[in-house]
């Protein structure tokens, strides 16, 4: 059994900045793949402060409200826009090698649905250039790995007393260790999950394949309540094909999008921000120029970067150039990108406030596996990464509060619970015959894809979940061929593919409740915003028997819900 103050589930930057916040306590971080691979390395177009000389956080706070179509909790979000400037001046010292302008200043872009430039970039490699320097860091402050780990169960004492407030006491993980199948379990004071997003229940999607909200899912099968899961973004511009993505940068640059016909279509859908309005719109113009014909056959819109420039491109896209000419064969300087929309992120995630605390005592989220609710119904880009690392910090902080006032839970308790991973995962590696993980998985995927997309109504939400309930079943009768203890990837996508049902499940019930259309959620058969009855949080909570839903009303504290308009 392994013992530390602190366990921080997730390599990626909002994992890492939580653990060096931790000053004092004994911390470590468990993850799923060596940090470096964690999917934070591809994010590309930037990072939002308001560092301008006329900026300021309020504006920021502004756009994040309205691009989050009023469901953000605007006491976390003036958190993260107040805290912005200092989180990533500090990156900078520590290393990060920002595009600078020619007054040697941080240089920053354009972005959607925001009213002024300022989205901090390195290149269009932003994410990288971030995730990099905060490994260095927390290699320097000593920080423990433990890579290549699964962590299966959050262990909480008193679970499902769920009275929304007090559901029980976190006191540690268990871990399966993907390098020889180990199984064991990690004692803590407080735990962090830094998990990341959902992104790969979606067949088309950016995110990497690690993406599959099992840290998520963990902590919904251990008690805690997911929140807002039907808001799912779609990024407009992702490569045709294979869903790569390819920077909204690329139009903060200067680049836009045309039809068939060569036409600026955004004209039409956001008269004032045209290329630059918030995802989910221009997402849904796209989508709705493939539908109605003016789209290219096959289903994609050009994304035109030619008026640029060689030196333009080369020096501030550098990466989109290399995608393009190495996935489609298409040098962008050249010719235009042809392009279509793919699931790139999660608003939705594990309930919390504004302390990263949640509904379990000793249980604190952060980064994308979280709802902290700062992106609301709609996330702006360049939002995601501010996030990571100015709830991070906070993450790490409180945790160790909360663990200096706290006694390690008896060793019993960890005991019974790597019993019962231990017969859990010997069962499934037991059966010989059933069904492969895969076929479940992509069938999943497509119902996701085809259900549960950009456009939704009642009779697909429902058909969505008839598919998922009789997936859920055929679950029950999967195998696992490969019986080997070594990187047996075939039992960690198993294990995985539980978690992907249940958060898929979530988001279906979600969507199918919420009878209006908000930010990324738009329903055919409810087009209309509806603050009388839905100004308000969505909260599933996991029972065994059935999922339960709930609402939580919505923090307003600086803006007052007004109509959408770009
Ligand atoms: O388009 C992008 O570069 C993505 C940024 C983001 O999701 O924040």
């Amino acid at each position: 059994m392994l013992k530390h103050d602190i366990i921080i589930v997730g390599g990626g930057l909002a994992g890492l900045r939580a653990a060096l916040a931790v000053s004092g306590a004994d911390v470590a971080v468990i993850s799923r793949v060596h940090p470096l691979r964690s999917h934070s390395v591809a994010a590309q177009g930037g990072i939002n402060v308001a560092l301008g000389k006329t900026d300021r956080w309020e504006d920021h706070a502004f756009d994040t409200i309205k691009g989050g179509d009023y469901l953000a909790d605007q006491d976390a979000v003036a958190l993260l826009c107040k805290d912005a400037p200092e989180r990533v001046i500090e990156m900078e010292r520590w290393g990060t090698l920002f595009s600078r302008t020619d007054e040697g200043m941080i240089a920053q872009r354009p972005f959607g649905g925001a009213g002024y430039p300022r989205t901090a970039y390195a290149e269009d490699r932003t994410g990288h250039a971030l995730l990099h320097t905060m490994y260095e860091q927390a290699l320097k402050n000593g920080i423990r790995f433990y890579e290549e780990w699964l962590v299966t169960r959050l262990v909480v004492k008193t679970p499902y007393l769920n009275t929304g407030t007090n559901n029980g006491r976190c006191s540690g993980v268990v871990g399966y260790n993907i390098a020889d199948g180990k199984i064991e379990g990690f004692l803590a004071k407080a735990v962090i999950f830094a998990t990341g997003g959902y992104g790969r229940i979606y067949k088309r999607s950016t995110n990497s394949i690690i993406n599959t909200g099992f840290g998520c899912a963990v902590a919904y099968r251990s008690g805690a309540a997911l929140e807002d899961m039907e808001f799912v973004q779609f990024h407009p511009t992702t490569l045709y094909g294979t869903n790569i993505l390819i920077t909204e940068g690329a139009r903060g640059e200067g680049g836009f999008l045309t039809n068939k016909n060569g036409e600026r279509f955004m004209a039409c859908y956001s008269p004032h921000l045209l290329d630059l309005a918030p995802r989910d719109i221009v997402a849904r113009a796209i989508q709705t120029e493939i539908n109605e014909r003016r789209g290219f056959d096959g289903g994609y819109v050009n994304l035109d970067l030619t008026y640029l420039g060689a030196q333009k491109i080369k020096e501030r896209l550098p990466g989109i150039r290399q995608i393009a000419m190495d996935f489609a064969n298409i040098d962008p300087i050249k010719e235009p990108i042809p392009i279509q929309l793919a699931q790139h992120y999660s608003m939705g995630g594990i309930a919390s406030n504004k302390d990263c605390e949640t509904s379990i005592a000793g249980f604190f989220v952060c980064g994308e596996c979280s709802c902290i609710s700062v992106h609301g119904a709609n996330r702006l880009g360049g939002n995601s990464l501010l996030e990571t690392i100015v709830f991070g910090k906070i993450a790490g902080e409180n945790a160790e509060k909360y663990a200096d006032n706290t006694e390690f839970e008896k060793i019993d308790i960890m005991e019974k619970e790597v019993h019962g991973e231990s017969q859990r995962i010997s069962a499934l590696l037991g059966k010989n015959e059933g069904e492969a993980f895969f076929e479940i998985r992509d069938e999943l995927k497509e119902v996701m894809d085809e259900k549960v997309g950009i456009f939704r109504d009642e009779e697909n939400l429902k058909a969505a979940l008839d598919n998922i309930s009789e997936l859920k079943i055929r679950y029950g009768n999967v195998c696992v061929r490969n019986k080997g203890k070594i990187f047996n990837q075939e039992l960690v996508n198993a294990l995985e593919l539980e978690g992907m049902l249940d958060i898929a499940e979530t988001i279906c019930l979600g969507a199918l409740a919420r009878k209006e259309s908000r930010g990324s959620h738009y329903r055919l058969d409810y087009p209309e915003r509806d603050d009388k009855n839905w100004l308000k949080h969505t909260l599933v909570t996991f029972a065994p028997d059935g999922a339960r839903i709930d609402y939580k009303p919505v923090k307003i504290t600086m803006y007052k819900p007004q109509p959408r308009e770009y």
